[in-house]
């Protein structure tokens, strides 16, 4: 099975690179081709050629509106298309993941929205958990593809469902690194030693996978990216847009959705998520040396 990798940021890449470990024949493709080229892997500036050579094609990109680009991109292409399997890992709008099974199945070829939970690390390790939506019976087939990439896998049900239970995890993501930094500034403000209140955070109501994974970023200012503030912004949006569209009131997320446009607005778009930190310094005047 031939696969064809289309995205190599900062889950792409690691995610791309197991696949080839794990023996699969793979080529990879990246928009700015410097990217490609530098990751080491096999890549082709050719998206056509990619496209045309590969039985599986696999996008990992940024937002709703980068996967649309992408894919009417290849039905432009011209590539005869039957036959073919397209699968989504990107965080898209649900919307969008419909948009694309019916472009893509109108074109003859199968698909499967798979996004993903689980930052750079359990990327690295092939420890993502993977939700799937579409047809069973090409999940099934496919399955050992998401094996390597993951340790849990979910088959969700149809289009738009794998997406959806995404984004309300991501509602929660979102808001527990908020609530995360805003216990640990707090602790800051009132003159507490700052690894004393991670730590007894993480023996305490805050003990969670999201403290474990931001404990030392938070400690040490230190927001090198995995999950950038642009990534939640966007996903809490899609989020909200689809609690609009259900008249659910999503109390907590809509606050939370304040915090990141303002982290957005501080110059910290490209920053990991966790500097939602500054924000909590800024509102509270806390110094570094506080
Ligand atoms: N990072 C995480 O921890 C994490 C965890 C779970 C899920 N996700 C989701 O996974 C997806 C990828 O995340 P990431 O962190 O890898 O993002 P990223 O580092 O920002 O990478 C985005 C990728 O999309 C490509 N891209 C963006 N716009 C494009 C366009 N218009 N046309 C073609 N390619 C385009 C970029 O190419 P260039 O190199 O040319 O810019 C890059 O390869 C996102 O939907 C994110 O929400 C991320």
């Amino acid at each position: 099975m031939r696969i064809g990798w289309i995205g190599l940021g900062h889950m792409g890449k690691p995610m791309a690179k197991n696949l080839i470990e794990a023996g699969y024949d793979v080529k990879v493709w990246n928009r700015t081709v410097s990217v490609a080229k530098e990751s080491g892997l096999p890549y082709t500036e050719d998206l056509k050629q990619l496209v045309e050579e590969s039985d599986v094609i696999i996008t990992m990109l940024f937002h709703s509106q980068s996967v649309e680009e992408i894919y009417t991109k290849i039905v432009q292409l011209g590539v005869p298309l039957q036959g073919k399997t397209f699968i989504d890992m990107t965080t898209v709008h649900p919307n969008t993941a419909k948009k694309i099974a019916e472009l893509v199945i109108k074109h003859g070829a199968d698909f499967l929205e798979a996004p993903v939970l689980g930052s750079v690390i359990p990327a690295t390790q092939g420890k993502l958990t993977i939700l799937v939506s579409g047809e069973e019976s090409k999940f099934k087939e496919l399955e050992d593809i998401f094996k390597v990439l993951g340790e849990k896998i979910f088959f969700m049900g149809d289009y738009s469902r794998a997406s959806t239970m995404k984004l309300i995890n991501n509602t929660v993501l979102g808001s527990f690194m908020a609530v995360l930094s805003e216990a640990f500034a707090f602790g800051k403000k009132a003159g507490l030693d700052d690894a004393l209140v991670l730590d007894v955070l993480s023996h305490g109501a805050g003990k969670s996978g999201v403290l474990e994974a931001k404990k030392e970023k938070l400690l040490k200012e230190d927001y090198s990216t995995h999950f950038s503030v642009a990534l939640i912004h966007k996903d809490i949006c899609y989020a909200l847009d689809i609690a609009k569209d259900l008249d659910y009131p999503c109390v907590i997320t809509t606050q939370t959705l304040s915090l990141y446009t303002s982290a957005k607005a501080n110059d910290l778009e490209d920053k990991d998520f966790s500097a939602v930190l500054e924000i909590y310094k800024k509102l509270a005047n806390i110094n570094k040396e506080e």
